[in-house]
């Protein structure tokens, strides 16, 4: 059949701003008449003619919405001469699964379609996130020229009549406007599983899940929260690493991820944390976000590993990472709000280590310039130079390797780790849907707080101990190979002992101004006190330099990672 497109009159909608991951919106912002369609136009415009005879994947955690979403954008890339869209069955691509097939099929980019850890279904968020040619989420530049397009937008292309199925794997063939238009619809798993075949001996980790005769199973428990990565685990995990049936949990991805907020941390997975601690066979747990970019790891007894130390005791072992030891490993990088223990190892192994502004997005740029092999976020991601997205499942299969290589327990790890560099304690403070106002009022406040040439060398005390003031300043940021130019990235009070206190608003909610406020603080000897014992004084230094509760009138914060 010969399909015809048409082209809509519509009119610009206010706040189409991509934040620091994408657009993310209540579901019922994105269904309002044209909304969705304004904004994919203005994605596929942004591509600057690119995008005729172009491949796309598409694909995401499979929240509500989705089937929707992927409609609108079969039509309107058909109506704008797109060649092909390659999309996962039923939508669902975890976001590093899409960035893996958009290296692997050398395509223009991919649009994932995700909030990725904020709640899902109708009531909730949904979200919409380009990433470019090398796999990774769109640098500043485009999502600026996405958003600029989306204020003055008149009219979109789209092929209405144009129905296509993506239940089932297959490849479809479409005439529109006279050209060939081609839908493959792909098993969301194959692809990324062989990556990590590539990177991981499968064969050890096998032995390791599924025990051997003279070795028991090491127990894992995987907590997917109902998100994406259910279909990644049950394949991984159940099939090819043969662990046990019971060592899975909510692995049916739900489109509203069963009504509970899919963030591995230890408030919102507090379930993974609850079993593991209650039953003493598990050796180890973890938890991915609904899109499968985000991991919390534990270990027996759910003894809680850090993102920040995650990533350091990752970066200390890479030589038990096949890939790594034949790739070689260039340098380390961690976003500023992350606790600095990974620097420690980039020290000690003599390796180049970067520091970026809050986003993935910023490590793509050294990654494909050769000089950045693993990094990490406080935010629970870790990653490496394998694909362009942090990835949740590649950060457990890390840790596993780790642990089959060395033999020993994740809390033994991590000792050994703080007694050969080190501890740097961290917490991080959310206080989530601040009235706006208060939050920025609160932030000017720091501005000029920072802004006084008198802070510097100003001292506070609390419960005895006394932190004089270094320097203060926003953190801004110099890409090293674009020059690029990141400003007002958050406040940062840094500390005579090298204790810092750093304050931002997140970028990835869709209501409300969420502040965070993230505190860490070296100790070379006291390495196994409980973190927030460690740090209570820089807490209430932190919350007396900001006037946070006068601001916000907040009591307590809602979330302690
Ligand atoms: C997403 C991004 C991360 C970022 C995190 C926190 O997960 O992919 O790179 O660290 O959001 O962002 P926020 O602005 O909410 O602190
Ligand atoms: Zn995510």
């Amino acid at each position: 059949m010969s399909l015809t497109s048409i082209v809509v009159p519509t009119t610009p909608f206010e706040g189409q701003k991509p934040g620091t991951s994408g657009l993310r919106k209540k579901v019922a912002v994105f269904m309002e008449k044209h909304y969705t369609e304004n904004f994919i136009q203005c994605i596929l415009d942004a591509q600057k003619g690119k995008t005729q005879g172009c491949t796309l994947i598409v694909g995401g955690d499979g929240r509500y919405f989705t089937t929707q979403s992927i409609n609108i954008i079969i039509r309107i890339a058909s109506a704008n001469g797109v060649s092909k869209l390659i999309i996962g069955r039923r939508g669902l691509l975890s976001t590093p699964a899409v960035s893996s097939l958009i290296r692997t099929h050398k395509c223009l980019g991919g649009i994932v379609l995700t909030a990725s850890h904020n709640p899902g279904g109708i009531r909730n968020d949904f979200g919409i996130k380009y990433n470019i040619d090398n796999g990774g989420p769109a640098p500043d530049q485009m999502t600026n020229d996405i958003y600029e397009l989306t204020e003055k937008i008149t009219q979109y292309r789209i092929t209405p009549d144009l129905d296509c199925d993506f239940q089932q794997p297959g490849v479809q063939s479409f005439e529109v406007d006279g050209r060939e238009f081609v839908v493959e619809v792909i098993d969301p798993v194959e692809d990324y599983v062989q990556l990590m075949k590539a990177i991981f001996d499968f064969e050890k980790l096998r032995c390791l899940l599924s025990g051997t005769e003279t070795t028991p199973p090491f127990n894992v428990l995987i907590d997917s929260m109902n998100g994406v990565t259910g279909v990644y685990v049950k394949r991984i995990f159940l099939e090819e690493l043969g662990s046990n049936q019971d060592s899975a949990v909510r692995i049916i991805p739900l489109d509203n991820f069963g009504e509970i907020h899919p963030d591995p941390n230890l408030t919102y997975a507090k379930d993974l944390v609850d079993k593991v601690k209650e039953d003493t066979r598990y050796d180890f747990g973890a938890a991915f976000d609904g899109d499968g970019d985000r991991n919390m790891i534990i270990g027996k007894n759910a003894f809680f590993v850090t993102p920040s130390d995650s990533l350091a005791v990752v970066a200390n072992n890479l030589d038990c990472i096949p890939y790594f030891r034949k790739n070689g490993v260039h340098g380390f990088a961690r976003s500023m709000p992350t606790a600095a223990a990974v620097d420690r190892v980039a020290e000690r192994l003599k390796k180049e280590m970067f520091e970026v502004p809050t986003g993935w997005k910023y490590f793509g740029n050294l990654m494909d310039a050769g000089r950045l092999s693993l990094c990490g976020e406080e935010s629970f991601g870790t990653g490496s130079d394998h694909i362009r997205e942090k990835d949740g499942i590649w950060a457990v299969l890390a840790w596993l390797s780790i642990i089959e290589h060395k033999r020993m327990s994740v809390e033994d790890i991590l000792k050994e780790h703080w007694r050969t560099y080190g501890r740097n304690y961290f917490t991080r403070y959310d206080y989530e849907e601040c009235e706006s106002g208060d939050a920025n009022k609160m932030m000017s406040h720091l501005e000029s707080f920072i802004a006084d040439p008198r802070a510097t060398g100003k001292s506070f005390s609390s419960c005895g101990k006394t932190y004089v003031i270094k320097q203060a300043d926003n953190f801004s940021y110099v890409d090293p190979i674009d020059d690029s130019v990141a400003k007002n990235q958050g406040i940062r009070i840094l500390f005579e002992d090298g204790s810092r206190l750093i304050y931002r608003l997140s970028g990835t909610g869709s209501s409300g101004a969420t502040i965070r406020i993230y505190i860490d603080s070296y100790e070379k000897v006291d390495t196994t006190t409980d973190a927030q014992v460690t740090l209570k004084p820089l807490v209430t230094i932190a919350l007396q330099i900001s006037k946070l509760k006068e601001f916000t009138g907040r009591e307590e914060p809602t979330v302690i990672t």
